[in-house]
């Protein structure tokens, strides 16, 4: 596993560094908060995407899973407007470039995965929503200077470790009075900061829930949440003029 691992890391480093499409997207102030909440909502429809068809990812008597990055693509505007109730071609031009380039960078991770999605006799693949999360953050990251993150105190990997910002906020979600749900962010250093949290649903718990310690399908060890405790969040930051 550790093999492959490093091999998806070069990868993705070798596609980035190739594509000289590299460009920064820097988004006017006052429309900060609406396209980082949007942006948030982009990835958490991308990890809905790649939940909801573990069983066909982690089918080992299927070589060819039609998971392409069009059908991706497809179902993650799907849930994005399940999420949002809006259709992302009725949003504000601004928005929905920022969010192309989301799409883009999600559809790079699941083009890159294909040989390991597609490979037959293999269960579990470890294309789950935290890998997929992590990469398109990586990949757009590397083109646009939009940084996307998926964090907690409780992490796993340590690309995912809380910066100081980040460790300040999540607190404030820890918190039982912060309302639940809501999104929080800040200008600062020329960019705008965001936190989106997200919660434990009974699809997380086989990795995640009880009993704590004990050992998930990927070898990790358990958390111990239960529904409805707070995973961490979506953390998005964005150059602003
Ligand atoms: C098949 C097991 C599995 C399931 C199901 C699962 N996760 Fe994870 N999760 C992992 C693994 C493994 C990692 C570390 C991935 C990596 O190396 O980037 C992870 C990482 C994460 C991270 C990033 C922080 C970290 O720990 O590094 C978040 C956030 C997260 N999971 C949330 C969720 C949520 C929310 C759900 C349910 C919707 C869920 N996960 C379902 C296995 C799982």
């Amino acid at each position: 596993m550790k093999k492959s691992w490093i091999f998806a890391v070069f990868i993705v480093c070798f596609f980035v560094l190739m594509s000289n499409l590299t460009f920064s997207m820097t988004i006017p102030k006052n429309k900060a908060k609406e396209i980082a909440d949007y942006v948030a909502s982009m990835i958490i429809a991308g990890r809905g995407v790649v939940a909801q068809h573990q069983n066909l990812i982690n089918d080992p008597n299927k070589g060819n899973k039609g998971f392409t990055p069009e059908y991706v693509e497809k179902k993650m505007l799907e849930n994005f407007k399940k999420i949002t109730g809006k259709d992302m071609s009725e949003l504000d031009p601004e928005v929905q470039n920022v969010l192309k380039q989301v799409i883009a960078a999600a559809k790079m991770s699941v083009q890159m995965n294909q040989p390991r999605i597609n490979k037959s006799g293999v269960g579990f693949k470890m294309y789950i929503p935290a890998v997929f999360g992590r990469e398109t953050g990586q990949i757009l990251k590397a083109k646009t200077d939009i940084a996307i993150k998926q964090t907690t105190f409780k992490f796993r990997n340590a690309y995912n470790q809380p910066d100081s910002f980040e460790k300040e906020i999540l607190t404030k979600f820890e918190n039982p009075n912060y309302p639940k749900g809501q999104g929080y962010g800040e200008f600062t250093n020329g960019r705008y900061r965001y936190l989106k949290p997200i919660y434990i649903r009974q699809a997380c718990l086989k990795c995640h829930g009880e009993p704590k310690g004990a050992k998930d399908i990927s070898g990790h060890k358990k958390e111990g949440y239960k529904i409805g405790d707070l995973r961490g969040a979506i953390s998005v930051s964005i150059p602003v003029k």
